[in-house]
């Protein structure tokens, strides 16, 4: 939610270099972008606008600025339309700056320094900011940042520079991420290393509270009491290769395309002797011996992963689980059981609601373990345990295989609580791990029907509604493949448990109306074609998507897709595929913007 970045070094490259991160940042928000650098004479010039790179790129090219020290922004709207005057970075005479978050205080502010005689001339909580640090501002940049600190309430990362110091860029962070990347060339900041992987993957993460001031040749990092702290340098795992399109038309399709690979990264590490084991995150054989609930807390696609591992959990463990919405969870007040664990899923390990929702549960003393596929991100390093995905960076808005290598963990964490209570054998362990094995190298067979799922997807390009129907684990499957169609193709969808039609929006299926029908597990396979039926009574028109032995009267139904017989508790990590592509070919089919979809970005830190 919202990009930043900052580059100073010895070449005038900034301005290509802040160019190239926002690029790789776009998928944080692209409502305007900007920057501010350092002109070769030391002078501080801001250049921004409204929309994508591709306008500020065209205003920079009337210029042809010179610079080696800049940074810039790429924005996700919260407070004030997207417009030049909103776009960052916001600026008076002394002092530039970049912000990700949300000042909460942002009204009491701006009267404040309305009455020290500051004028505003946009709508945006960030203007408040800069004049803030403006206002402190008598020479010395930490003196300035620490006070606005003190009076800021919301969160922030903050990249700012100050006129009288050319070549310094100046960073500080709260609930929002960032982090400062060293390299030979010069010195950078970021809101994650996706940014600036072509020129260095060494980088420190910048704690709550901490400043760093970066230059050309060294950084620097200070407590906001000043006292200075070293700090320790980090290696990405994660390549310039991944974090670009390699060949593929779009970031979406390359994704779900790595999904066997993903998979296989994920779970792998995972194994000893043929079973799940978290030993080296952590969790000790024995761990869930005494769990006796559980909460999954997520957001969006990250939630619809922990559906698939409620049905898992209880199935094999017979534990209760209860799922949530993050923005939810943390405002009602939760009752935790006797030996409770809360398992927050996250791809990006920054979601708002999903940070807010873990701190909560760790206020309250209960041992929270997160999923997450970002390392070193705020969720990773505040859960008591974390457990990475192994997903490679995800750039596409849209989840996808953040989602498989979500509920893989999900089925290995399942059986090893299984184990951890007696409820599996360690021969049944073993026996499951092979199948999620199987299922996982499965998920390519999935991918070669591409093609014809792209031919059955041309007939949704005109259509303004449609309907994902299934039961029990199929139903947590409808909600995902609801949610990708519709966040990328804008096309209207609802998800409904099979059964659940008959008790109301059974009345919205008429002629023609398309049905997306997930029949994956065959001790309800004869209930879910029940409910086809009475749907093509109704002129509605039917995707079934089953397994290859599934007895259905291909008649039932308008179109079929038949996935590999896998054992039915793994058919999700292979039905899971047909959906990504439906809503991806779908979304190409109209013209849409498949990888950075309207109205949305990918790593939502704001509440
Ligand atoms: C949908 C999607 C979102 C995210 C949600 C949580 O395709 O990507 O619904 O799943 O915003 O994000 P993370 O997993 O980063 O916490």
């Amino acid at each position: 939610m919202c990009g930043i970045v900052g580059f100073t070094g010895e070449k005038p490259c900034a301005v290509s270099v802040l160019m190239e991160g926002l690029c790789n940042l776009e998928y944080r928000g692209y409502d305007s972008a900007g920057i501010s650098y350092f002109d070769s004479q030391g002078t501080l010039t801001t250049v921004k606008t409204q929309g994508r790179l591709d306008r500020l790129q065209a205003k920079l090219d009337q210029i042809q600025p010179q610079s080696c020290c800049g940074i810039g922004h790429t924005r996700w709207a919260t407070h004030g339309e997207p417009s030049d005057q909103n776009a960052h970075p916001h600026f008076t005479e002394k002092v530039s700056l970049v912000h990700n978050g949300i000042i909460e205080n942002y009204q009491e502010l701006r009267q404040f320094l309305a009455e020290k005689g500051y004028s505003f001339s946009t709508e945006t909580d960030t203007e408040t900011a800069v004049k803030l640090i403006d206002y402190f501002y008598q020479g010395d940049p930490f003196q300035a940042l620490r006070k606005a600190a003190q009076w800021i309430e919301g969160s922030y990362a903050f990249g700012v520079l100050f006129a009288d110091f050319p070549g310094h860029i100046y960073a500080m962070r709260k609930d929002s991420p960032l982090i400062v990347a060293v390299s030979d060339e010069g010195n950078f900041i970021a809101s994650d290393i996706s940014a600036v992987l072509r020129h260095t993957r060494r980088y420190h993460l910048l704690s709550e509270g901490e400043i760093a001031l970066v230059m050309p040749d060294r950084v620097t990092f200070f407590t906001i009491e000043m006292d200075p702290i070293e700090k320790e340098v980090h290696t990405a795992d994660w390549n310039i290769e991944q974090a670009q399109k390699g060949g593929y038309p779009h970031f979406m399709l390359k994704e779900i395309f790595e999904q066997p690979e993903a998979l296989q990264a994920t779970i792998s590490p995972r194994l000893s002797h043929g079973l799940p084991d978290f030993s080296v995150n952590g969790l000790e054989n024995g761990f869930f011996r005494e769990v006796d609930s559980i909460h999954i807390v997520a957001c969006g696609t990250a939630m619809h992963a922990g559906m698939v591992g409620k049905t898992l959990l209880e199935k094999l463990a017979r534990v209760p689980v209860e799922v949530e919405v993050a923005s939810e969870f943390r405002y009602r007040d939760p009752i935790f059981s006797t030996h409770p664990l809360v398992i927050v899923i996250s791809q990006s390990g920054e979601t708002a609601d999903t940070l807010a929702a873990l701190r909560l549960c760790k206020r309250s003393g209960v041992p929270v373990l997160a999923v997450v596929n970002v390392t070193g991100s705020s969720i990773a390093r505040e859960a008591d345990y974390c457990l990475y995905t192994y997903a490679g960076p995800e750039i596409a808005v849209a989840s996808t295989k953040a989602y498989s290598v979500q509920i893989a963990l999900m089925y290995l964490l399942a059986a090893r609580c299984a184990l951890d209570k007696g409820k599996m054998t360690e021969e049944e362990g073993q026996q499951f791990v092979k199948q999620l094995q199987e299922a996982a190298a499965a998920t390519a067979d999935v991918l070669a029907l591409s093609d014809r799922i792209a031919v059955y997807a041309q007939e949704l390009v005109p259509i303004h509604d449609l309907f994902f129907v299934g039961r029990g684990i199929d139903y947590a499957l409808a909600l995902e493949g609801s949610l990708k169609l519709k966040e990328i193709s804008y096309i209207h969808s609802e998800a409904y448990a099979a059964g659940e039609l008959k008790h109301g929006p059974i009345s919205l299926i008429s002629e023609g109306v398309p049905v997306i029908a997930l029949a994956t597990q065959p001790a309800l396979l004869a209930k879910t074609v029940s409910n086809i039926k009475e749907i093509k009574a109704r002129g509605g028109q039917v995707l079934l998507i089953t397994r290859e032995d599934s007895p259905v009267d291909p008649s039932c139904c308008d179109h079929l897709i038949s996935l590999p017989n896998l054992d039915p508790l793994f058919m999700p990590l292979a039905a899971v595929v047909v959906l990504q592509l439906v809503a991806y070919h779908a979304a190409v089919g109209r013209g849409c913007d498949v990888d950075k979809p309207r109205n949305l970005a990918k790593s939502v830190t704001v509440e």
